[in-house]
């Protein structure tokens, strides 16, 4: 079967060698093409434009960045929506964006008799290289039910959550609880460290206690210099301002993540946005 994936960056290619790996066809789109061109050493073809892949494949994986990257893939003239053609089965949203952008897409596909899902995605590329990825799943439960042996092959967990829309606000509000929490420890650690007291000690007297998880998953990605990046900060102040604008739309305010959304701005506006989010202590 051929698929195709538009977005290569650190998630669309994990995501497209783990489908390479298990014999799809697979087509890749990316807006720097010299990106895309390094999964050809995986046997995945690389289309010149978004038009090329649509023409070539049965399913479409979206996996760019935020909301404008969305739209500019799937709107913009010549894009994935003028090219859609009956040889398309279904599109899926990866990217983590705001409910009203998946809802655009759905209606738009619908009118066309495309099956759409929103499928963002908790993991990172480790996990999409090796389809251990938890997805979360929003859009109609027929579709859900029609596609969840293909979903099951990139996907450890498949979540159904409901219409389309609600996928995205599951994503928000588990991601909102990351970086909430990796800004918490990382305040914490700052605190001790005025005081003259070891970061290390406050991380092992946390591991007596519940903090246990959160002290292992965070202590060496705050400490750690060299600690490799995950998931970009920038991306978490993204996915932070989508949460914020989600509650604002429902007229709902959420102080605590309104102020975690600031520092990672904050941050990526002080360079830090090419480093994994855990680095927000560097700000501090
Ligand atoms: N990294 C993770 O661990 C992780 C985990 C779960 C979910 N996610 C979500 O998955 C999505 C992708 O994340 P990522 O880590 O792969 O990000 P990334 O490495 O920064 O890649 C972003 C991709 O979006 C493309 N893009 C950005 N703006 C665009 C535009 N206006 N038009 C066309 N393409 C555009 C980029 O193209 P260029 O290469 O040309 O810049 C690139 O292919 C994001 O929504 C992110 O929040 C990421």
């Amino acid at each position: 079967m051929q698929v195709g994936i538009v977005g290569t960056g650190v998630m669309g290619s994990a995501l497209a060698r783990r489908l390479s790996y298990l014999g799809f066809d697979v087509y890749v789109w990316n807006r720097t093409l010299s990106k895309a061109k390094m999964l050809e050493k995986y046997k995945v073809s690389v289309a010149l434009s978004i038009k090329e892949l649509v023409e070539k494949v049965e399913i479409i994986h979206i996996f760019v960045s935020d909301n404008e990257a969305v739209k500019s893939v799937f709107f913009s003239k010549d894009t994935i929506y003028d090219n859609i053609n009956r040889k398309i089965k279904l599109v899926l949203n990866h990217s983590t964006v705001t409910p009203q952008v998946n809802i655009e897409l759905y209606e738009a596909l619908r009118e066309k008799n495309i099956d759409f899902l929103e499928a963002p995605v908790m993991g990172s590329w480790p996990e999409a290289e090796k389809g251990k990825l938890h997805i979360f799943i929003g859009g109609d439960k027929e579709l859900f039910e029609k596609y969840q042996d293909y979903l099951s092959k990139i996907g450890e967990v498949l979540f159904y959550t409901g219409k389309v829309g609600t996928a995205s606000i599951m994503k928000l509000a588990s991601n909102m609880m990351l970086f909430n929490i990796a800004l918490s420890l990382s305040e914490a650690i700052k605190l001790v460290e005025e005081y003259g007291v070891e970061p290390e000690n406050l991380l092992e007297y946390f591991k007596k206690t519940w903090l246990k998880t959160v002290s292992e998953r965070y202590g060496r990605r705050i400490l750690d210099e060299n600690y490799p990046t995950r998931f970009k900060l920038s991306l978490a102040a993204k996915d932070l301002t989508y949460a914020v604008q989600a509650a604002t739309a429902k007229r709902k305010a959420l102080p605590l993540t309104t102020a975690s959304m600031n520092t990672y701005l904050l941050a990526s506006e002080h360079g830090l946005g090419e480093r994994d989010y855990a680095k927000v202590y560097l700000l501090l």
